[in-house]
């Protein structure tokens, strides 16, 4: 079956949603999600967005607060462009209906603190910014009648013609079949690939699907090796991917450890507030030292009736694991969270294909460097959707070509999933074993050895049966993470997110890292 639109977006976070938005004045628009339109990383989010609010902060503080995060390797082309329309970013988003918290005394906005940032910058809706970006830019979208949106729907590969994207192949995951889609122009926005890590942040559709695709479609990646963890998630074997947000230790919360002793001044005199690399690892290191499996967080010095006005998700959603957050310190341990690495695009989100986009997480637009700092990746989402959208709208190729259908013929349904099972916990722990906080040049060997093992397995598996929604996520999932561990044994330095023991020193030259199937040996 083939359906026709004007411009066919891959995903519903923050930037597929307001891609969409900003397109539907002049275009028909498709959004594809392949689960639901909020299921997203976008709707988890807690702390807010950084922009550039208070009288007395500017934006070329902003700026270079993004640049030292980022440890020398952030384009600040990208930096500037997207900090100078920080705050028409959020004008935008409060036109389109957000609501962000305001102070109880002067009914100015509540800007919030975290990591790296010089300033007070963070606009937020209490501790659930996300929940409220994506259910409001949701319900803008589904009123809008040059919106379509498939639900369920799961991009499989990008169709690509004499060197320009036509659309995409979907797999429906109802009917377990699969559409063409030909689109003028197809906007990636799917979102990060943490959930190459057994632990993380992220919800499950965080598999790195349309990384893998443009790497397929013989994009260009960049920066791969940039795995962010986030230095504080709940530890608890029942707390599923939990967030204990940043805006807590801006807000005063320390670390400590076992023994009930602070410890970040030992390893940063920025303390709580170091970026979160810096953070990540120095309870990496103190849980190391110490020989325990997490560190806690404790706010329960500040006073009751702030914290759980301030932060009333994670106060509730610590009750129910046992921990009062007013009483009690929160165990927490690091976490992948964020993909800084992704497709390369310029400042329209253009990828080095025609009519292919890249916006949000999926995209690597210069802005993070080696190391995202907090509550920036909201912002990017909204500023480069809205300017890929302006792109969009000024270069649309309307030529309408034939596309081939789908292929099944040589292949016959799998009788049995443990194949994929096996291989998504096996990639996921290898990753989490191997290309962590800390890495190593013997691990990462051992890693690409054990990797190329899976993805051949994985590849001969595609060949032969028929794709399932949880298969398309594995082939996707295991192609990023070999990515990854390629990218990190090609960064012979430490710098920002990638650490190695062998390497500990910063290079004199900040390279970011290029990789496509034209240099890379599989
Ligand atoms: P996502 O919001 O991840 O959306 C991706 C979309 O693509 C989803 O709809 C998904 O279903 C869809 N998709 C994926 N693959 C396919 C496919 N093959 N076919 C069809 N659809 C597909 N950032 C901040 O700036 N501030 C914060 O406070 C903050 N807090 C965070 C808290 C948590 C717990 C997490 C996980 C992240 C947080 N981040 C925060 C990071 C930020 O939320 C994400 O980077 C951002 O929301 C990504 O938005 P996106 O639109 O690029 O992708
Ligand atoms: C948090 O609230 O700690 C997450 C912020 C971010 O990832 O930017």
């Amino acid at each position: 079956m083939l359906i026709q639109t004007d411009v066919l977006i891959i995903g519903s976070g923050a930037a597929g949603l307001t891609a969409a938005l900003e397109l539907a004045d002049k275009l028909n628009v498709l959004i594809i999600s392949k689960e639901t339109l909020v299921d997203s990383s976008t709707w988890y989010a807690q702390g807010g967005i950084a922009a550039v609010l208070a009288e007395e902060d500017t934006t070329e503080s902003h700026i270079k607060d993004t640049l030292i995060a980022g440890d020398g390797l952030c384009d600040e082309k990208a930096v500037r462009f997207c900090i100078e329309n920080g705050k028409s970013a959020i004008d935008w988003l409060i036109n389109s209906g957000v609501t962000f918290t305001k102070n109880d005394a002067t009914d100015d906005f509540h800007l919030t603190q975290e990591g790296g940032h010089s300033h007070r910058r963070i606009i937020h809706a209490a501790d659930a910014t996300g929940k409220e970006v994506s259910d409001s830019l949701a319900a803008k979208v589904l009123k809008n009648k040059k919106i379509k949106i498939l639900e369920n729907h799961l991009a499989v590969d990008l169709i690509i013609k004499e060197k320009k994207c036509r659309g995409a192949y979907v797999f429906d995951k109802k009917k377990e079949k699969v559409l063409s889609i030909s689109a003028g122009a197809t906007v990636l926005a799917t979102g990060g690939a943490s959930k190459v890590y057994l632990y993380t942040s992220n919800p499950d559709g965080a598999s790195g699907d349309g990384i893998a695709l443009a790497w397929r479609a013989g994009c260009e990646l960049s920066n791969m090796e940039f795995n962010q963890f986030h230095p504080t998630c709940l530890y608890h074997p029942d707390a599923k991917s939990f967030l204990i947000s940043e805006a807590l230790r801006g807000e005063g919360a320390k670390l400590k450890n076992y023994k009930g002793n602070q410890f970040m001044e030992r390893y940063d005199s920025r303390k709580e507030l170091a970026p979160r690399d810096i953070v990540s690892r120095s309870i990496d290191a103190e849980m190391k030292k110490t020989g325990n499996d997490n560190v806690f967080l404790d706010i329960s010095h500040k006073d009751t009736d702030e914290i759980k006005k301030a932060f009333p998700t994670i106060f509730k959603k610590c009750l129910e694991f046992g921990f009062d957050i007013t009483k009690d310190p929160i165990p927490v341990v690091p976490a992948a969270h964020y993909t800084c690495g992704g497709v390369k695009t310029d400042l329209d989100g253009q990828t080095n294909i025609k009519n292919l986009y890249a916006i949000g997480e999926t995209s690597c637009t210069g802005l993070h460097g080696a190391n995202r700092m907090a509550s920036n990746s909201l912002l990017e989402c909204v500023v480069f959707a809205k300017s890929s959208a302006r792109s969009i709208k000024l270069n649309l190729d309307s030529k309408i070509i034939d596309l081939p259908d789908w292929d099944s013929s040589k292949v016959i349904r799998a009788g049995e999933n443990i194949v994929i099972a096996h291989n998504w916990d096996a990639t996921r722990r290898l990753m989490w074993d191997y290309v962590g906080v800390v890495r190593s040049n013997n691990r990462l060997e051992m890693a690409k050895e054990k990797i190329k093992l899976i993805f051949e397995e994985v590849e001969n598996f595609y060949k032969n049966f028929e794709i399932s929604s949880d298969f398309i996520e594995l082939r996707n999932l295991v192609l990023v993470a070999r990515i990854i561990i390629e990218s990190a044994i090609k960064r012979k330095e430490s710098r920002g997110l990638h650490y190695t023991v062998d390497y500990p020193e910063l290079s004199e030259q900040a390279i970011p890292s290029s990789l496509s199937k034209d240099n890379m040996e599989f």
